[in-house]
Formats: structure tokens, C-alpha cells, sequence
């Protein structure tokens, strides 16, 4: 009877470890974390479905000798970037489909900012993301201080990045965010590509306030309206984003061009990327935020009527 009883104990040891190993084996193989530290382990990887050639694609004219930018941004340091905020979801939640969507949403919003592409570009004006790594010659050095973020003494915080960055006060979160000293050395954003798509990262993931969306939640799916958003007609969708990132900037104005050049970027992108701009707005896409009220406004009402 003691022996039989040991023999059962090792065969559901050995069951056990097999398994163990198993599961292992199939998740480390096709990901680039620790399986055991994120729920997005065992899904395809950004670079599983959005190779170099596809980038080069979307952003053809960036090393154009009129673009600014030329010779900064590459797929490399696009997938370096997103290696971190890939763990949280990024690019890696809600299967292909949705992932595909997902960089090309992001895509759509940084190659909109970093456009130099006019309406009569060669290739399109839509051909022309990632041209800009900073604005040019700007009328302010953007610092406000009384902030938890002084200005360092001499920098400058005018927009940088892939997703523009502007005053002391945003390049302190983001670089407390990223882990880079942003604060002391704002040039790191125009100097370093994969800290440029980092930067651009942070903004996607991270809400502006406790009780609102990421851009990210809001496009996956990852977020339920409460009674006041959808009386704000803020919907789950790539027009939420936009109010997120720009608020009244671009939101809640009509149809009006500066939204509508993000929403075009976002379509030319899933075309190029197969999945179909028709599709995306067939799909409910809620892709505009024409009729939606800010999640910030820059104006209180007191101020607007007064
Ligand atoms: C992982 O991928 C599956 C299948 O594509 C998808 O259904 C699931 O939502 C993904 N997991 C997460 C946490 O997004
Ligand atoms: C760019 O920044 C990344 C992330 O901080 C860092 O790992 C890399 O070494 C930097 N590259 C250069 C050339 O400084
Ligand atoms: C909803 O909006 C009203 C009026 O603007 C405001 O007083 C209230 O705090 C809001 N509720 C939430 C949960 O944000
Ligand atoms: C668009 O909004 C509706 C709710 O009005 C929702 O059912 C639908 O899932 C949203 N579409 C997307 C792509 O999130």
C-alpha cells in the first residue's frame, strides 16, 4: 500500500512538471517578455504582424532631402520603443485584427503631427510621416514654472518628438514616465529616435486623469463610457483618442480640416497595412469627434460666455 502510494504521488508530480513545461515552452517561443508577467504572453508580437518593409511603406517620403527629420526615425527604434509598453498592451491586445488597428491608430496620429506633406506633395500629402522631429522656429521657449517640473536653467521645451512634446511641466511626466531625463535634457527627444517613439508611446497609454481613458483603452475597447461621456457624445473609438491627445484643439469644432488630416493618416495607414480603411468605417469605427465635448476643456464655461 506505501509503495502504491508513492507511485501515484510521482506520476501527478510528473504530469504536473510536463505541463508546466509545456506551457512554458509555448509561450517564450514566439514572445519577447517573461510569459509569467503579463496577459498579453502568449499573443502575437507587433513585429509578428508589422514588418520593416510595411513601415518603410507608410512613412516613404520621411528621408526625403526636404524632410527635416531625414535619417532619424526607423522601424528599428519604433519596435524598440514598444517592446515595454507592449507588456501593457500595446499593439498586443484583443487579437490581429484589433492589434493591426491599434499601430495603425498610433501610427495615424504621429504621422498627422510629423507631416510635412502638403496638398500638392509628390506621393500625396499622406505620404509624408515622420518628416518633423521638432517645430520649427518656435515663438516661445514654452516654460511655466510653478509647476512640480522648473524649467532647467537655458532649455528650451518648444515641440519635439514623434508626437509632439511641449513645456517643462509635460516633458517632466513623460520623462518620469519613461524613465529618461526629459526635464534637464529635452533635446533627447530630437536626438534619439527610439526615445522620440517613447515619448509618443507614454502619451497612448497613460490617461491625463485618474477617472479618464488612455488613448489606448479608449481605441480597444478597454474603457465604458459613463452617463456623462456618452451625453458628451464621446464614444469607444479612434474619435476618442483624438480628444484625449488635442481635446478642444481638434474636437467638438465639425468636420473641420486639422481633425479630419489624423482621421485620413489613420485610413491611408490600415489601407496600406491590409486592413482596410472601408472596413474600419463600416466596422462602427466611431472614427470622428466632430460633435464630441472635450474630456478637458480650455475654457471653462464661466470663461466662454464671459
Ligand atoms: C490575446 O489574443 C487572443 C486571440 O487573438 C485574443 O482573443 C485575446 O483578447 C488576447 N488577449 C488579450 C489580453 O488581449
Ligand atoms: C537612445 O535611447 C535608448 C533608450 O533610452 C538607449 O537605450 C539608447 O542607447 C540611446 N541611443 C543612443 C545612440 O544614445
Ligand atoms: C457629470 O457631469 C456633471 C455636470 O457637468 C458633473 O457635475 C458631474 O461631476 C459629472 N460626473 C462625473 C462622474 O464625472
Ligand atoms: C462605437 O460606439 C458604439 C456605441 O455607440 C459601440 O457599440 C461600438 O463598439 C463602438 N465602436 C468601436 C470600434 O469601438
Amino acid at each position: 500500500m506505501g509503495i502504491k502510494w508513492v507511485f501515484m504521488i510521482m506520476v501527478v508530480i510528473s504530469v504536473v512538471s510536463v505541463n508546466v513545461e509545456a506551457k512554458e515552452k509555448l509561450c517564450t517561443s514566439t514572445n519577447k517578455w517573461e510569459c509569467k508577467n503579463s496577459i498579453y504572453c502568449c499573443n502575437q508580437t507587433i513585429s509578428d504582424f508589422f514588418q520593416s518593409y510595411q513601415f518603410e511603406n507608410l512613412f516613404s517620403k520621411r528621408n526625403a532631402p526636404t524632410a527635416q527629420a531625414v535619417g532619424f526615425y526607423d522601424y528599428q527604434s519604433f519596435i524598440t520603443a514598444s517592446i515595454d509598453f507592449q507588456r501593457l498592451g500595446f499593439g498586443t491586445t484583443g487579437g490581429k485584427k484589433m492589434q493591426m488597428k491599434e499601430v495603425a491608430a498610433f501610427l495615424g496620429h504621429v504621422g498627422a503631427k510629423s507631416s510635412c506633406g502638403y496638398g500638392v506633395a509628390t506621393g500625396g500629402p499622406l505620404a509624408w510621416g515622420l518628416c518633423y522631429k521638432r517645430e520649427m522656429s518656435p515663438s516661445q521657449s514654452y516654460c511655466r514654472d510653478g509647476y512640480l517640473y522648473p524649467c532647467a536653467p537655458g532649455a528650451e521645451y518648444y515641440g519635439r518628438g514623434a508626437l509632439p512634446v511641449y513645456w517643462n511641466f509635460n516633458y517632466g511626466a513623460i520623462g518620469d514616465g519613461i524613465k529618461v531625463d526629459l526635464l534637464n535634457h529635452p533635446e533627447y527627444l530630437e536626438q534619439n529616435a527610439t526615445i522620440a517613439f517613447q515619448a509618443a508611446m507614454w502619451k497612448w497609454m497613460t490617461p491625463i486623469k485618474k477617472n479618464q481613458p488612455s488613448p489606448h483603452q479608449a481605441f480597444v475597447g478597454d474603457w465604458k463610457p459613463t452617463k456623462n461621456d456618452t451625453l458628451a457624445k464621446r464614444l469607444p473609438g479612434f474619435g476618442t483618442t483624438m480628444n484625449i491627445l488635442y481635446g478642444d484643439q481638434i474636437c467638438g469644432q465639425g468636420d473641420i480640416d486639422d481633425m479630419n488630416v489624423i482621421v485620413s493618416h489613420y485610413r491611408y495607414y490600415l489601407d496600406l497595412m491590409g486592413v482596410g480603411a472601408a472596413d474600419a468605417a463600416t466596422d462602427n469605427d466611431n472614427l470622428s469627434c466632430a460633435e464630441q465635448q472635450a474630456f478637458n476643456p480650455t475654457k471653462t464655461e464661466k470663461d466662454a460666455s464671459s
